[in-house]
């Protein structure tokens, strides 16, 4: 059975972009193998300097998971900071690791690009997240597309130090579905947080409508007929309906005689219904306090048993011990 682990940083409410691109997969996943997921609460702090916001995100994300379908009697969820032998196992990668690989790392060069002063916490990261897969003898790392890089240098360090010190780590593979990829998000670009162009899961319905309606498009009017290629509300429709209602939008965009804010009426409709008995699971959570807490123990005592053991192995090979 192969041993499935992925993370998600606590830094805000949930969106589409993290539920097609990491959340769903995941839940996909616990069915097919022994799965590992985590709040990476150690990665958030390199954004989050509000102790209330982050412990705030960090039970908001977990609530939004489970509501999500994530089944802790198959897959373990648990808070990375919970693990704390991961902090040591950055270090030891972090002796072996070039420079060089971490200054070509894209949130790094990003952060220069934009002339911000990066911090040494940002720097690393890709360091702690290695330690995270490696420290699980992870074999799959479900991810989105701008997660790749960080499993390639995983790749690179595990190898790294198997021709150090022998055989200790196995190799990762990142698993990314191509179909989703990126999820576009208001603006069209890339649907990020970092852009403020995001669609939350769980937002009350006039909340979510006042989004869609949102969407940017442009000034052709309502009688003239419109292209569906490269269109947000056509793409992020495809992603709750079948592939006859994509086709009917289609259809009718070329057309011509239906105005923006009709598919976007259709749009709100689908993601509204799609999340129906999510939002209904997520309720029964949220009305149960312990029950999140309770999830989380249980999976940080599992994630700390693998955690010791590799530690262990990695300690002796490199003559800590
Ligand atoms: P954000 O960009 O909003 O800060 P995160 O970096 O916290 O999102 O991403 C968490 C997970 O969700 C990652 O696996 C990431 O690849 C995935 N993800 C985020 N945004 C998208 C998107 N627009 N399309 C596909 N996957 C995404
Ligand atoms: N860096 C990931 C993100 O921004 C979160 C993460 C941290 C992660 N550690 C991980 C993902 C280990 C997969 C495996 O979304």
């Amino acid at each position: 059975m192969p041993r499935i682990l992925s993370g998600i940083k606590p830094t805000g409410k949930p969106h589409l972009g993290n539920y097609f691109g990491m959340l769903r997969p995941a839940i996909e996943w616990q069915d097919r193998g022994q799965a590992l997921y985590f709040l990476a609460d150690y990665h958030a702090l390199t954004t989050v300097r509000d102790p209330a916001k982050l412990r705030e995100h960090s039970r908001g994300v977990a609530l939004d998971f489970l509501a999500c379908g994530l089944d802790p009697a198959k897959a373990v969820l648990f808070k990375q900071s919970d693990v704390p032998q991961v902090t040591e196992l950055t270090w030891i990668l972090s002796t072996i690791t070039p420079m060089a690989m971490l200054e070509n790392a894209h949130a790094y060069k990003d952060h220069l690009a934009k002339n911000l002063k990066p911090d040494h916490g940002l720097f690393a990261y890709p360091v702690l997240m290695a330690a995270d897969i490696l420290i699980y003898d992870s074999d799959i790392v479900p991810v989105g597309k701008d997660q790749k890089q960080h499993v390639e240098i995983t790749r690179d360090l595990a190898a790294k130090m198997n021709q150090l010190y022998g055989d200790i780590f196995k190799i990762p593979e990142p698993s990314i579905l191509p179909a989703l990829a990126t999820i576009p998000g208001l603006d069209g670009q890339k649907m990020s947080k970092s852009y403020d162009n995001t669609i939350e899961l769980f937002l009350e319905e006039k909340a979510l409508k006042k989004k869609i309606m949102g969407i940017t498009t442009d000034s052709t009017p309502v009688e003239a007929p419109k292209n569906p290629e490269n269109s947000s509300i056509v793409n992020l429709y495809k992603l709750f309906v079948p592939a006859a209602d994509v086709e009917k939008m289609e259809a009718d965009f070329r057309a011509g005689g239906t105005g923006y804010g009709d598919f976007k009426k259709r749009l709100f409709e689908a993601i509204w219904v799609y999340f129906e008995p999510m939002r209904k699971r997520r309720a029964e959570i949220a009305a149960d306090p312990k029950y999140i807490d309770e999830v989380l123990v249980r999976g940080s005592e599992m994630a700390n048993d693998l955690a010791s053991k590799t530690l262990q192995r990695v300690r002796t090979a490199v003559g800590l011990e």
